[in-house]
Parts: C-alpha cells; sequence; structure tokens
C-alpha cells in the first residue's frame, strides 16, 4: 500500500517509523522495515497496530543510516508476517518493498523454485528480491534493471542491499513514487505525505523510470540506463490535505482512483481471449451442475450483485436469485449443491453477510465471495475467493469499491459463460477489448467534472430527487439514488423507468429533478417515451447516456455523455457522473462528506 525508503545523515529507524506512520493514514494491515545493521540486513515486521512494529525496534538501538519501510493492504496472501514486506531473498542480503502487482509473479516463482530459491512467503513481491540474487552483477543499479525486464505488472518499488549499503534504488511503473532531497538526506514514498514536512525539494518518478539515491543525492534513468532530466519541484501543501493525496476528501481521492482500482482488478486476468480466474478452483463439470445462482450482499454491495444477476443470467444462461442479505436467512432459501452462492463484501466483515455465506454454506451450496479486504471473515469462510483490488476504501460512502465488484462480476459470469460454451468467443474477445479500455474511459469522465459541479448546484436544494432507467441502468439507478441520500441527505429514490407510470409519477412536479439514465441501446427508445412523459409534468430532467445518443440529449433539460462502451459494461462508467454528483451536492449542502450522519463502514451487528 505505501513504500518508504531513507539514506543520509541520520538514524533512519525514527524516520523509518514516522514515514510508515503517515503512509499509515491510507489503511494497512501489516508494516515492515529493514535497514543496514553492523554489515547486515535486520528486518522487522508486524501484522495490525504499528506499535507492534515500533516495540520490535525498540528493543535494541540502531546506528544505521539507510533504510525502507512499507505499509501493507494484502492483495496475493493474507496479512501476517511473513507476508508482509521488506520481503528477502535466500541469504538475506537483498531487501524489497513493493507497491503494485507482479501480474506475472507464479511462473517467475516456479522458475525460481526449480532454481533453488526458497520463499518464505505467498506474496507476488517477493519473486523481487530471489531475481535480484539470481542476477546480481555486483552493481544493484543495473541488476534492477534487468530484473525488471522480466517482470510484468505494476509497482513503485525499493531495493536495499548489504552488499552496496550506500544506495537505494527506486523503480516505477503504474504506482506512484516520489524522491526528496533534504539537507539530512534524500527520501523515498509513495505519496508525498510521508515525507517529513522540511523536506520540499520533490521529483516525481514517472513511468519506467529508476531513481538511484545515495547520501550525496540522486540520480534517475531509464530502464535502459539514459540518464534522465528531472523537474524539481518545491512542494508546500499542507498536511491535512497530503494526508488525502491533495484531496479534499477521501471519497473524491477514490472516486479518482477507480481507473486504477479496475486496472489492477483486471490484473492477471485476462488473456486476449479469455478470463484467467485462478482462485475460483471450479472444475467446468461442477459448473455444469449448478441449476442456480444466488447472489448475497448488503447496500452498495448489493447494487453490484444486481449487475451480477443480469450478466449471470445473459452470458451464463444459469437463472440467478438475488437477495438482501438481512433477507436471506429469514425466507428459508431453497439452496443446495447445485446452488452457486457468491456473496459480495467490501469489509468481508459485514454481519448480516457472514451470517448468510454461513447459511448458504450450511445448506450444501458452494460459495464463492467477492471482496476488498484479503483475510477478512468472508474471504477465510468462503470455498473460493475473488479480491477487488481497489485498495483501502476509508470514505463511508463506497465508490471504488462499487465498480470494481462489477469488475468482478463481470469476469465471474465470463468465466461460467466460458465453462459452459454458453457465449461464443468472438463475443467473449470483443468483451475482453472492451473491458481493457474502460480504466482510460472512466479517466475520460472526469475532464467533464464541471459539468456535474454545475448540475450539483442546481438541484442541491431540492427536497426529492428520482432516478430511473431500464435493464442495467435501472440497477444503477439504485446505487446512484443511494449515494445520493447517503451523502447529501436528499429523498431520492430509484425506478424502473417503465414503473413510474404506476403511481409514482404522481409525486413528479417541476421541482422534482429526475436522473434518468439511457446506456442500454435496446431500450433507448423505451427511456425516452419516459422521459417525455416526465417532461410533461415538467419535471427537471438530467439525462446520463453515450455520446451519439443526440434524439435523448435534446429531450432531456441536461445531459452529460459517457464514452461509448458495449452495454453489460456500462454499468462501471454510468455510475462516476453519479458518485461525483453525490459529491458535489453534498459539499455544497456543508455535509460531512467522508462521514455521513449515522452510518459506518462496516455493519458488524445484525
Ligand atoms: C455499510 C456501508 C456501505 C456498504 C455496506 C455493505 O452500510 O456504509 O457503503 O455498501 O455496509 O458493506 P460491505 O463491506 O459488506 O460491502
Amino acid at each position: 500500500m505505501g513504500v518508504f525508503g531513507y539514506i543520509g545523515k541520520k538514524n533512519a529507524v525514527p524516520i523509518l517509523i514516522e514515514g510508515i506512520k503517515q503512509l499509515g493514514f491510507q489503511g494497512f494491515d501489516s508494516t515492515g522495515l529493514a535497514v543496514f545493521e553492523e554489515g547486515r540486513l535486520w528486518v522487522a515486521k508486524s501484522t495490525g497496530k504499528l506499535t507492534e512494529l515500533e516495540n520490535k525496534v525498540n528493543a535494541r538501538t540502531f546506528n544505521s543510516t539507510v533504510g525502507i519501510g512499507h505499509t501493507r493492504w494484502a492483495t496475493h496472501g493474507r496479512p501476517c508476517d511473513e507476508n508482509a514486506h521488506p520481503h528477502i531473498d535466500c541469504r538475506g542480503d537483498f531487501a524489497v518493498v513493493h507497491n503494485g502487482i507482479i501480474e506475472n509473479y507464479l511462473e517467475l516463482k516456479e522458475w525460481l523454485l526449480a532454481e533453488g530459491h526458497i520463499f518464505r512467503s505467498e506474496t507476488d513481491t517477493e519473486v523481487l528480491p530471489h531475481l535480484i540474487e539470481h542476477y546480481y552483477d555486483g552493481d544493484m543499479d543495473t541488476t534492477v534493471r534487468k530484473i525488471l525486464q522480466k517482470v510484468e505488472g505494476s509497482y513503485a518499488l525499493i531495493a536495499l542491499s548489504c552488499k552496496e549499503p550506500d544506495m537505494l534504488v527506486a523503480a516505477r511503473k503504474s504506482n506512484s513514487l516520489v524522491v526528496c532531497q533534504g539537507e539530512e538526506g534524500c527520501y523515498l514514498a509513495s505519496n508525498f505525505s510521508a515525507i517529513p514536512e522540511h523536506t520540499k525539494n520533490t521529483y516525481v518518478l514517472e513511468d519506467e523510470e529508476i531513481a538511484i539515491l545515495t547520501d550525496n543525492g540522486v540520480n534517475f534513468t531509464d530502464f535502459q540506463g539514459e540518464a534522465k532530466d528531472k523537474i524539481l519541484y518545491e512542494v508546500n501543501w499542507d498536511a491535512s490535505v497530503v494526508e488525502k493525496d491533495g484531496y479534499d476528501h477521501f471519497m473524491l481521492k477514490e472516486i479518482y482512483e477507480q481507473p486504477k482500482a479496475l486496472r489492477d482488478t483486471l490484473g492477471g486476468r485476462l488473456t486476449e481471449e479469455k478470463v484467467v480466474l485462478r482462485e475460483v478452483a471450479l472444475t467446468p463439470e461442477q459448473i455444469a451442475s449448478f441449476n442456480k445462482v444466488a447472489i448475497v450482499a448488503c447496500g452498495t454491495a448489493y447494487h453490484a450483485g444486481l449487475i451480477g444477476r443480469t450478466l449471470i443470467e445473459r452470458w451464463a444462461k444459469i437463472p440467478v436469485e438475488i437477495d438482501i442479505a438481512s433477507e436471506f436467512r429469514y425466507r428459508s432459501p431453497l439452496i443446495d449443491e447445485h446452488t452457486l452462492t457468491v456473496v459480495l463484501s467490501q469489509s468481508g466483515e459485514t454481519a448480516d453477510t457472514l451470517a448468510a455465506l454461513r447459511e448458504a454454506k450450511r445448506l450444501g451450496a458452494r460459495v464463492v465471495a467477492i471482496t476488498n479486504v484479503v483475510g477478512s471473515s468472508v474471504s477465510r469462510e468462503a470455498h473460493d475467493v475473488i479480491y477487488t483490488w481497489a485498495g483501502p476504501e476509508i470514505a463511508i460512502a463506497s465508490t471504488k469499491a462499487y465498480t470494481t465488484q462489477i469488475e468482478a462480476m463481470i469476469l465471474l459470469a465470463l468465466f461460467l459463460a466460458q465453462a459452459k460454451g454458453t457465449i461464443s468467443q468472438e463475443w467473449i474477445r470483443e468483451i475482453i477489448t472492451e473491458l481493457k479500455k474502460l480504466p482510460d474511459k472512466a479517466s475520460e469522465i472526469f475532464k467533464q467534472v464541471s459539468k456535474i459541479q454545475q448540475i450539483a448546484s442546481s438541484i442541491k436544494d431540492s427536497a426529492c430527487t428520482f432516478f430511473v432507467g431500464r435493464g442495467l441502468d435501472w440497477s444503477v439507478a439504485q446505487e446512484g439514488s443511494l449515494k445520493l441520500k447517503e451523502t447529501s441527505y436528499i429523498h431520492a429514490e430509484a425506478y424502473a423507468a417503465g414503473e413510474l407510470k404506476h403511481g409514482t409519477i404522481a409525486l413528479v412536479t417541476e421541482c422534482t429533478p429526475i436522473i434518468a439514465l439511457a446506456t442500454q441501446r435496446d431500450l433507448y427508445d423505451k427511456t425516452l417515451s419516459n422521459v417525455n412523459e416526465l417532461k410533461a409534468r415538467e419535471a427537471q430532467v438530467i439525462g446520463i447516456t453515450f455520446e451519439g445518443n443526440e434524439s435523448f440529449g435534446q429531450a432531456v433539460d441536461e445531459v452529460f455523455y459517457l464514452p461509448e462502451t458495449i452495454n453489460e459494461l456500462a454499468p462501471i462508467l454510468t455510475v462516476i457522473p453519479l458518485q461525483l454528483l453525490a459529491y458535489y451536492v453534498s459539499l455544497a449542502r456543508g455535509n460531512d462528506v467522508d462521514r455521513p450522519r449515522n452510518l459506518v463502514k462496516s455493519v458488524t451487528v445484525e
């Protein structure tokens, strides 16, 4: 989750502890550090609170002036001391801290094991120190460049060696890393918040760049070893903003993290023509034996489940039931060994979801969990786990967890369809191609944020709003309305667009903003006629649709155009303007955006 490094004139240990503490504001499950001490590397790790690590290091005195530190949020391997960073090679000569995901680590690990290397953890990161050990040629800089040729995936990494303890080597691809030069030494961190306050001279590492830090300063090269000239920034940020990486609130930061979270969740799970879910140990025969899928979740996770229902039925041709977890047990569900139960939970600790999981297992069902927290109760008790790699979600209103849960549902639906042969190879290939483009398309949406701000100020004083759509748009409407009500406290309801006229339309006046979603091309005309009915009642209609749907754009009062994608993937894009809308309305009303009243992040009581 966060990497940190120091080399200079001062005692490294207190600096590393402080850096880890600052990184820890983003959430972590374990911490660790390594320093060069008395001719060798000294490593300490601990699970849980930072005080555990502090107790370990306080038990002795250090003279070290170089070291690396880490805060972990588990992805590959549960949270425990062995899986905490730094990771070391067989002899303990090289230590590495790493943020990101090494996508080809399984192949690399198999090869290193065959070469006689001994692994101590379940992490993807541990391949890095072993690769360095394997290729070490007396020069850390060239060795790190060499091993990065073998590695696929994303990383911000820092390597320390007892063979060259006068330097730190750091590299970046897709994960942030800054280098700061102070009077007393050089610092490295995955975000600026961890850097001591007086150190403001900052370089930002770009993708495929390497930084070599010594106590004399820092040099930069590209992956080929060519020297790079870097701009020196003088950063002057207020510490509370820095904690949120420059964003005013965690909710906004997490909304903007979605392209990365989406990319990470896909990482290593797609080839050009296939979904690879190594973590779901179901054979095609087992999949063929399921006559039903039961989806269970609460809140936002339930809304992601709604999308999963449509996609599993559409692609894998298995009937799906979906329940709110608190209702599931009490309606005596007809579940048995032929039911595949899918539970979704960001935290993996929601009491009702956990109880539903246990009930499904008691009834003999196979349980697949989709969760964001490695080692959580749900992840431990399910038979199979698909992790969303969204990173810690701190704001109470869930954003990046939702879009990555939908992505995980898409992967699962495709995986089932692939095994059953219910979907053509051509169609799978097209979906995969589009899936890979989604993170960039999500980033595109942020260019239109001023439009959302304008819509937010036009609805901020409303007493009541409706979110409408058909098909998958109706599912997203439910999440959009939850986001608005929980952050802004404005009454918001979601309706299937075709259902409005059976009663609810009586509530619509010119004072009722309606957010109408139209991304399902086969339903464009139907949604348009529902919008026309609303316009006839003088409602203010805000439309969200794909670029090119001009007739819809002209029918509504305000329109927000989304980059085009295929119908089934639309929910991931459609919800982003709705999340931003909730954020800006809440802000305009002066609410506590990250901590709305009466709500908690994880409900661990029934
Ligand atoms: C709480 C949170 C929601 C979340 C729900 C389910 O109500 O405020 O944002 O969607 O719990 O949480 P889970 O961790 O199981 O996804």
